[in-house]
């Protein structure tokens, strides 16, 4: 028997593999109250490299699943799933389901002075247009200049953050942004907030960072506050961790993601 929603349920949410973890992140610090229920799809990573199609299944199938541990809200933690799939994810559930788009949209356009703006992510969530289509709709008048950064989700995974390496690679993709004279940059992957501060280092601090994630999970606060459903225990919330494989390295890498040790991890079928 399906249970009662109330505050108390806990938030799914849900990202390709581990890098979503650093959305999770920002969940943990922005409501350390809440119960969490984090799936990784680490058996058909990447998605950015995917079909539309594909990842529109993959992320129907991981909701479903959420649905079923009585989640209060979805939160689509990948890029390139709320890039292609929250519409079809709209349809199976009257839950409110957050995408990373639409609050690192806003951000953006909040922190812009000269309306132009950047946006890096995976193949499939530059060439779904998302950011801009979204960005275009808050604001008429920005530019939007868009490239996709592949080799940073192996750096952030292989934890090559701050070395040459990662230097040479982030001057490689990001100095046509900066003769484009934006001074807000969307960091539109799940992985690129752990390459931060060598982005930062190679565009200038005078650049804004947008961590998508981050925003992501500021919205969510916002709507469990605007609809009553924010989790009054005192106590710390319960965090659960679901992976579809239990891939190489995965508590390494997964600790540098979050930021501290996990527990609880599960390897599930869906
Ligand atoms: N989680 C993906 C994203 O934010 C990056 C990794 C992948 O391609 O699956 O777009």
């Amino acid at each position: 028997m399906k249970k009662k929603i109330t505050g108390r349920s806990p938030i799914g949410v849900f990202d390709s593999g581990i890098g979503g973890l650093t959305v999770a992140r920002s969940l943990f610090e922005i409501l350390p109250n809440e119960n969490i229920i984090y799936l990784g799809d680490t058996a058909r990573l990447p998605y950015g490299t995917k079909s539309k199609e594909t990842v529109i299944k993959y992320s129907l199938e991981i909701t479903k699943f959420l649905l079923h541990k009585n989640v209060k809200m979805v939160v689509v933690a990948c890029n390139t799933a709320s890039s292609v799939a929250l519409p079809y994810l709209r349809k199976i559930t009257k839950l409110p389901v957050i995408g990373v788009i639409k609050p690192g949209s806003k951000a953006a356009v909040a922190g812009t002075n000269n309306y132009k703006i950047g946006v890096i992510g995976t193949l499939g969530t530059i060439q779904s247009y998302a950011y801009k289509t979204q960005i275009h709709q808050i604001e008429r008048n920005t530019e939007v200049f868009s490239k996709a950064c592949s080799l940073f989700v192996q750096l952030a995974e292989d934890g090559w953050t701050e070395n040459k390496i990662a230097e040479m690679t982030a001057k490689e993709y990001l100095t046509e942004f900066k003769n484009m004279n934006i001074d807000t940059l969307i960091l539109g992957c799940t992985h690129y907030p752990i390459l931060k501060s060598t982005i930062s280092k190679v565009m200038g601090k005078k650049i804004k960072l947008i961590d998508s994630g981050e925003e992501a999970a500021k919205e969510v606060r916002r709507i469990l506050i605007q609809n009553h459903m924010l989790n009054s225990q005192k106590k710390n919330g319960v965090h659960k961790f679901y992976v579809t494989d239990f891939q190489k390295k995965f508590k390494e890498i997964s600790e540098r993601f979050l930021g501290q040790p996990i527990h609880d991890v599960k390897k599930v079928k869906l």
